[in-house]
């Protein structure tokens, strides 16, 4: 266990507890993807990393309150494709910018999206859904983590391919929204594959397909939506940490270190491919990759979402 000395400071980091703010509920996709690699990273620092959820917004409340935190590396964020991409579209007045706001850490878990739904939800397959809610679209409603979310982001980009505007039912993350699917309260969600393998597995939700070009070896059987009748249904979300703009570089490079350590550990990585992640590729995981992943994602949801008003 060691700390690292940070260049120009007097004092090793870190000296006490880091907290990971978390922008969605707990038990989420996010706060489970946060808590793993963090586990793993508080051995590395040789600090404990407390996880706060703070909820909101679809995630953008928490990412502001991380981008104006002090910029000293004992405030982090677990941000994703919405909070650090979808968010940037859909709020013209957005509090911060994840490009100009925050130093990339780490790329810590790409997520495949899945078409979920109740177990009774009439449609058995893909094709009929589809047939189902352009029958249905005033009737049928869709959850999700709020405006700006991966969840929402995602629902939005296959509404407006099968052109539908269904009723959405807003969560403070898809944790909850995925309690309410279970128990039948909403009809269909568009979520991530960390938040699905535990209830498709417990055969409690219905999966209609995964929105990769290949199925995933946690799922086998959950056909790819080509295979399953839409092809131009492509969506992964993507999970990675930052800290507020201005923190140190070694303080940013030794939290880049942690989590890639944490990437290669045998363990985490059983666990967040057991629940479908796709593990960064090394040369995905620095800061630079990380920050052109964030540039690239913003010019591709900002001709796909509009702006809330
Ligand atoms: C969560 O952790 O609840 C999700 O990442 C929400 C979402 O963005 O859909």
């Amino acid at each position: 266990l060691c700390g690292f000395v940070a260049s120009g400071e007097a004092q090793t980091y870190p000296t006490r507890s880091i907290t990971m703010i978390v922008p969605f509920a707990a038990g989420g996709p996010t706060d489970v993807v946060a808590r793993i690699v963090t586990s793993h990273m508080a051995q590395t620092l040789g600090q404990s990393i407390i996880i706060e959820n703070v909820v909101g917004a679809g995630g953008t409340t928490a990412t502001t309150r991380a981008a104006r935190a002090a910029n000293d590396g004992y405030a982090l964020i677990t941000g994703h494709m919405g909070t650090h991409a979808a968010s940037v579209p859909l709020y013209p007045k957005l509090a911060y910018h994840p490009e100009k706001d925050f130093e990339p850490i780490a790329l810590v878990a790409g997520t495949p999206i899945l078409i979920l739904a109740r177990k009774d939800f009439p449609p058995k397959d893909l094709k009929e859904f589809i047939a189902y809610v352009k029958a249905n679209a005033e009737k049928v409603n869709a959850a999700h983590a709020g405006v700006g979310s991966v969840s929402h982001a995602s629902c939005e980009l296959l509404h407006s391919i099968l052109d539908v505007k269904p009723v959405g039912v807003p969560f403070n993350g898809t944790g909850p929204a995925m309690n309410a699917l279970v128990a039948g309260q909403v009809d269909y969600m568009c979520d991530q594959i960390v938040n699905a393998v535990p209830q498709i597995n417990a055969n409690t939700i219905k999966a209609y397909a995964i929105a990769t070009p290949e199925r995933n070896p946690s799922l086998p059987n959950v056909p790819t939506t080509a295979e399953a009748g839409l092809p131009t249904f492509q969506a992964q979300a993507w999970n990675a940490m930052f800290a507020p703009k201005g923190t140190p570089p070694a303080i940013v490079a030794g939290l880049n270190a942690a989590a890639v350590k944490a990437l290669d550990d045998e363990t985490v990585k059983k666990r967040l491919l057991d629940l479908g992640s796709v593990i960064p590729d090394p040369a995905d995981r620095t800061p630079e990759a990380l920050a052109a992943l964030v540039k690239s994602e913003i010019a591709k949801w900002t001709p796909v979402l509009k702006p809330v008003t």
